[in-house]
């Protein structure tokens, strides 16, 4: 209302000093400018952004007529994070939206003032994003994607009922991982399973991270984690080859190229997102709006990729499944 206010008044100034600001773009006055910063490429990143995007058209607000969409992605890269946080703080962006921990977390230092809405972060508190997330009392809120991890875990230990030990996957970098790791190892370690963890710092190291530990356990666990995510061709060869059942946090990973989960579905969680970003550009403060939860989950399978390894999944878990592939 107050924008719709000020370009009223602004299109009154701007007839009467029409000559002197002939050159001027009529719609830059009442066009809401939104900055979508994107962590690294991967499906389940992409779709989160699909959903905020359609979200915001279908509630009116269309990029290039009433707002303007600045979308980048990071590339997985910190110096393009912290390019492209600057940038659309330099740009007075009305708002920003963040999609994956890392970019909310390179956003946050950059300002505390404009509005940041964090999609898809595993977990606000613990990312430093927000005091709680019952109140954020920041510049930031946002929708948390915290997945069901030990029912994840239930699922792999269904499909290897003798497993000793069992492998977790992970990228150091990321906050949003170590969280699920905690609780898969506090979860493993109740049932009298050994974890072993092999981590990375980058892509370049998951051939070798997951090669190493392979041949030593029953099955292997990779939880909601970016890097993963952006490599799961990778993954999925070096489980095949050694007919490891591997469990994976995100339904697009399965997709790719893992046994099955219970997780999301992160077109929604972007819509959930995009209905936040709303409320925020309508004139809600972060600082008192409750980080939201995405709470739906569904039970996704690749039979496909379980034949490959020589997998038969129990028809218990099939009964279950929303999605076979
Ligand atoms: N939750 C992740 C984070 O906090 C981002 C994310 C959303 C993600 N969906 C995913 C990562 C699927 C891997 C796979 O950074």
């Amino acid at each position: 209302m107050k924008k719709r206010i000020m370009s009223f008044v602004a299109l009154g100034m701007s007839a009467l000093l029409l000559t002197a600001c002939s050159s001027s773009n009529k719609t830059d006055d009442n066009t809401l400018k939104v900055g979508i910063i994107q962590y690294v490429e991967h499906q389940s990143l992409d779709d989160i952004y699909a959903g905020i995007v359609d979200e915001l058209e279908s509630n009116g607000y269309k990029d290039g007529v009433n707002i303007e969409i600045d979308y980048q992605n990071a590339q997985g890269d910190q110096s393009n994070l912290k390019t492209i946080s600057s940038k659309f703080v330099n740009d007075n962006s009305d708002i920003i939206i963040a999609i994956a921990t890392p970019s909310a977390q390179a956003v946050a230092s950059e300002t505390s003032e404009i509005p940041i809405i964090g999609a898809s972060i595993t977990d606000m508190v613990s990312a430093g994003l927000v005091e709680s997330n019952e109140k954020p009392n920041t510049n930031i809120t946002g929708v948390s994607d915290m997945p069901p991890v030990e029912e994840q875990l239930n699922i792999l230990l269904e499909l290897v009922p003798n497993a000793k030990k069992i492998g977790i996957a992970y990228c150091t970098n990321e906050v949003n991982s170590e969280v699920q790791v905690n609780i898969a190892l506090d979860y493993l370690k109740s049932k009298g399973i050994e974890p072993v963890i092999t981590t990375v710092t980058n892509s370049n190291d998951i051939s070798q991270a997951i090669s190493s530990i392979a041949g030593k356990v029953d099955g292997l666990f990779i939880p909601v984690d970016n890097i993963m995510a952006s490599a799961m061709p990778t993954v999925s060869s070096i489980c095949e080859e050694n007919k490891l059942p591997i469990v994976t946090g995100a339904s697009v990973m399965v997709e790719q190229g893992s046994v099955g989960t219970s997780a999301f579905d992160y077109y929604d969680a972007g819509k959930q997102t995009g209905k936040m970003a709303i409320r925020i550009l309508n004139g809600e403060k972060p600082e008192n709006t409750p980080v939201e939860f995405v709470t739906e989950t569904k039970i996704y399978l690749n039979k496909t990729f379980a034949d490959k390894i020589g997998l038969d999944i129990p028809q218990s878990i099939i009964d279950k499944a929303s999605e076979i592939y």
